[in-house]
């Protein structure tokens, strides 16, 4: 079966979960406490090539008291293989997963695998990653949770193919502006409101400053 999906991020009130620059520091001490049990809590926990890049995160468990064996396998939708081999995504706190296309160059594969025994690839679609294969393959390898971190290309991908449970944002008392800032889902969208994914709330909740409201996704 394949993994339970929780989309979570923090955004503005605009929905913003970045800004023109790429500056994404949005929620406060709280949150980050919230977000790091949650990733001890789940097996995995997968982001786009976009915000490796952009970002060079950990993705480890680091805000609470843990141990290494609490950090989740690390999942990048990387269609052309282009993770830089320094990048902190790579090493050697936990295990990661490369999801890469035909469009990959073999070398740079080749130069993935070789980095570590931490580092796994796996090639799926032709231009892009294709996601409902890569859950599969997570669920054969035992992966029964999945937290998606953005950005918000794929979480508007992993939406669109029906692969998500539950959205999870916390909400800062912020407001970013700006055309070109990120939203918490962009890719094409819907064109009509009645095709929009369809939530449920299940509960919401005060945190610090912030609003934290989680949904249920209504597949139909
Ligand atoms: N506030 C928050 O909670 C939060 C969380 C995460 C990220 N962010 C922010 O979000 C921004 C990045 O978002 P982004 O939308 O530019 O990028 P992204 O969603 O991180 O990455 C998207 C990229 O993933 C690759 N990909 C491979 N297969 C895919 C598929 N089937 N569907 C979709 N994407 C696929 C594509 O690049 P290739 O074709 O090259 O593979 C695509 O362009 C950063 O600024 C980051 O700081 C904020």
């Amino acid at each position: 079966m394949e993994p339970y999906v929780i989309l979570n991020a923090a955004m503005t009130l605009d929905g913003k979960i970045a800004t023109r620059t790429g500056s994404s520091e949005i929620s406060g001490p709280e949150d980050l406490i919230r977000v790091h049990q949650l990733r001890k809590d789940l097996d995995s926990i997968m982001i786009g090539i976009n915000t490796v890049l952009k970002d060079d995160p950990r993705l480890t468990v680091h805000k609470i008291p843990s141990q290494k064996s609490d950090n989740p396998l690390r999942v990048v939708t990387d269609s052309k293989a282009r993770t830089p081999l320094n990048y902190r995504i790579l090493n050697d706190e936990a295990p990661t997963l490369i999801a890469v296309s035909q469009k990959a160059p073999r070398d740079k594969i080749n130069e993935l695998i070789n980095k570590g025994k931490n580092v796994d690839v796996i090639l799926t679609g032709e231009k892009r990653v294709n996601l409902t294969i890569l859950m599969d393959e997570l669920a054969q390898r035992g992966i029964r949770t999945l937290m998606l971190e953005g950005g918000s290309t794929l979480n508007f991908s992993m939406l669109q193919e029906g692969l998500v449970d539950e959205v999870r944002v916390c909400v800062a008392p912020l407001i970013a502006g700006g055309v070109d800032a990120k939203t918490l889902v962009d890719g094409y969208g819907v064109d009509l409101m009645r095709d929009a994914f369809k939530l449920e709330l299940v509960k919401k909740y005060e945190l610090g400053k912030d609003l934290v409201l989680e949904y249920k996704v209504i597949n139909f």
